[in-house]
């Protein structure tokens, strides 16, 4: 795959957006994962290509970057990614801010690798800025320098530059089914507590061409509001975590059903197949895949089956320009 960095001037300018991570928690293979999906990798097959854990970063520009949670992976995710390496001065980072979709660890447990100093913005709910704050580990990353920036459900913003120079994006969140972080789950409450602002997707709209991406890691279920949101949008990237609902249970890698997980498997009549083949959505691409789904291998019938409805599974290092 060519490095991606910044375009040459005069390049024609389009929103940008690279997959860091195209793995759910654990990543691919996973460390204590044994599983047939997991064997292969390890063994250097080429139709199972390992995969670092969730995440993406976007640009309108090619100079200010936002990362979209922060995997623990994210060390390795910017030294293989040139577009978010220093490039003015003996410390600086293109990355003026990290956008969360949730608290769960996988997106968030990065954060604490960003902590050198570098003045960046959080963007988070309420919810998930006050799971952090009440969390000192992750004071490393001082307020004063870190600056923590709420999203509103329903509201938009704009994402700026260190400096607060517009960055040529508008962020908006909003609420899809999930869970709160796993973490936080309380056993006795309903729905494990979740409320809302738990489970975020977000619309990242350029604000030069009014076209946008939608990012949506982590979905428990596609309702009738959420299908009328994403239908005819250009380009989503949806939770791709499991292929059937019991995968865990079936592959004797876990008891929890995708659904308790608090995401959508992709196969069945409440799937996501099923869910967007009406949606009319130009481009679809699965992330946040489980290490045991059978579709992250590339010679699988389930890949097949995913591209024949109009998918594409994301991989590490893909970028799709709008
Ligand atoms: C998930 O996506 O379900 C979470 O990443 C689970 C976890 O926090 O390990
Ligand atoms: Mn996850
Ligand atoms: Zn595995």
């Amino acid at each position: 795959m060519a490095p991606v960095g910044p375009l040459p001037a005069g390049a024609c300018i389009a929103m940008r957006i690279i997959i860091l991570g195209s793995a759910a928690g654990g990543g691919f293979p996973q460390w204590n994962c044994a599983c047939g999906n997991c064997a292969r990798a390890r063994a250097g097959d080429p139709a199972a290509r390992p995969r670092t854990q969730s995440s993406a970063a976007v640009s309108a520009d090619g100079e200010t970057w936002f990362l979209l949670n922060c995997s623990p992976d994210v060390r390795w995710q910017i030294e293989r990614t040139p577009a978010l390496q220093p490039r003015r001065g003996i410390r600086h980072s293109p990355i003026a801010g990290v956008v969360l979709t949730n608290g769960d660890v996988d997106h968030v447990a990065g954060l604490l690798s960003l902590r050198e100093g570098q003045p960046f913005a959080l963007y988070a709910t309420g919810r998930v800025l006050a799971a952090l704050a009440a969390n000192p580990i992750f004071d490393v990353l001082r307020p004063e320098v870190v600056e923590r920036r709420a999203l509103v459900l329903g509201a938009t913003l704009p994402p700026c530059g260190t400096g607060g120079e517009p960055a040529g994006i508008e962020a908006e969140a909003f609420a899809v089914p999930g869970k709160v972080a796993l973490y936080l789950e309380n056993p006795r409450a309903e729905r494990f507590g979740t409320v809302a602002e738990d489970a975020i997707g977000l619309r990242l709209s350029d604000t030069g061409t009014g076209r946008s991406i939608y990012y949506v890691p982590g979905c428990a279920a596609l309702p009738a509001d959420l299908g009328r949101r994403l239908a005819g949008a250009d380009l989503v990237l949806f939770d791709g975590t499991t292929w059937r609902d019991d995968e865990m249970a079936a592959s004797g890698a876990g008891e929890k059903t995708a659904g308790r997980m608090g995401h959508m498997c992709m196969t069945g009549d409440s799937g996501s197949l099923a869910a967007f083949a009406d949606l009319d959505v130009r481009r679809k691409v699965y992330v946040h895949l489980n290490n045991t789904n059978p579709a992250l291998l590339s010679d699988s019938a389930e890949r097949a089956a995913v591209e024949a409805a109009g998918w594409q599974v994301a991989e590490d290092g893909m970028e799709i320009a709008l």
